[in-house]
């Protein structure tokens, strides 16, 4: 797949098969994800990739500590308001959401299910966490996004699958424990990753953009 088809027609995906993607591939991938620049070349990204039991056991903690309505506490602190440019933007997104599946995302009911959904990784196959020294700085979370970007880049040229998920990372310091990450570390991203199920409603969405006029301004 060419680059340009590729960065344009990569989404998010939130329904997979069952079928198991081989090691070998899921390596090709973190082995062209490690290629992304970073400060200084300071590489600042570690992953996990997670299959089978390892899997099943981590989501079964992480779907038990919501059901017993424990509080999240992400490393990464969760935004509690936004600028008006970006919170149109997500107001956007949700009423059109809205209007295809008749569900609304913002009621405690809903934000639950979609927790659990999460924490299930969707029923992919696979997960994957990135996660990176916590005494690191702001730059080094710039770098760790453009490596998860590539890796779902990547992913995508391949037939893959990925959603990225801020979520995932709700229980951090269990999700460490479970994994063996030390506390050390700051967890940044889950994402979910498999083959697409074509067939599903759930990845018939597709999500829009700002025109480009509104985002940028020329000078001369
Ligand atoms: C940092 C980050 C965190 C996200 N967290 C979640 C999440 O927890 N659960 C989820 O289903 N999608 C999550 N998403 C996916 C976004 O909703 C999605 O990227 C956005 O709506 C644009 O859609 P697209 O990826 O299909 O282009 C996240 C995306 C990013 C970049």
């Amino acid at each position: 797949m060419d680059t340009l088809e590729c960065i344009k027609t990569r989404r998010s995906i939130r329904k997979f098969t069952t079928e198991e993607v081989p090691r070998k591939n899921l390596e090709e991938l973190l082995e062209i994800a490690r290629w992304s620049p970073s400060y200084k070349n300071s590489q600042p990204w570690e992953a996990i990739i997670l299959s089978g039991a390892k899997k099943k056991e981590l989501s079964t903690i992480l779907v038990g500590l919501l059901e017993d309505g424990k509080d999240n506490s992400p490393d990464l602190a969760y935004p509690t308001s936004w600028p008006e440019r970006e919170n149109t933007n997500i107001k956007n997104l949700m009423a059109k959401r809205m209007k295809l599946t008749g569900v609304d995302l913002g009621t405690p009911e809903m934000i639950f299910k979609a927790k659990k959904a999460n924490f299930n990784f969707y029923f992919a196959p696979h997960a994957i966490y990135l996660f990176q020294d916590a005494s690191l700085s702001e730059w080094s979370l710039f770098d760790i996004g453009l490596f998860a970007q590539s890796l779902m880049l990547a992913a995508h040229a391949k037939g893959l699958a990925t959603v990225p998920q801020a979520f995932a990372t709700d229980y951090a310091k269990e999700v460490k424990e479970c994994l063996g990450i030390p506390a050390s570390k700051r967890l940044i991203l889950g994402l979910s990753i498999g083959y697409p199920d074509k067939e599903s409603p759930l990845n018939a969405y597709r999500t829009e953009r700002v025109e480009t006029g509104k985002i940028c301004r020329w000078m001369e």
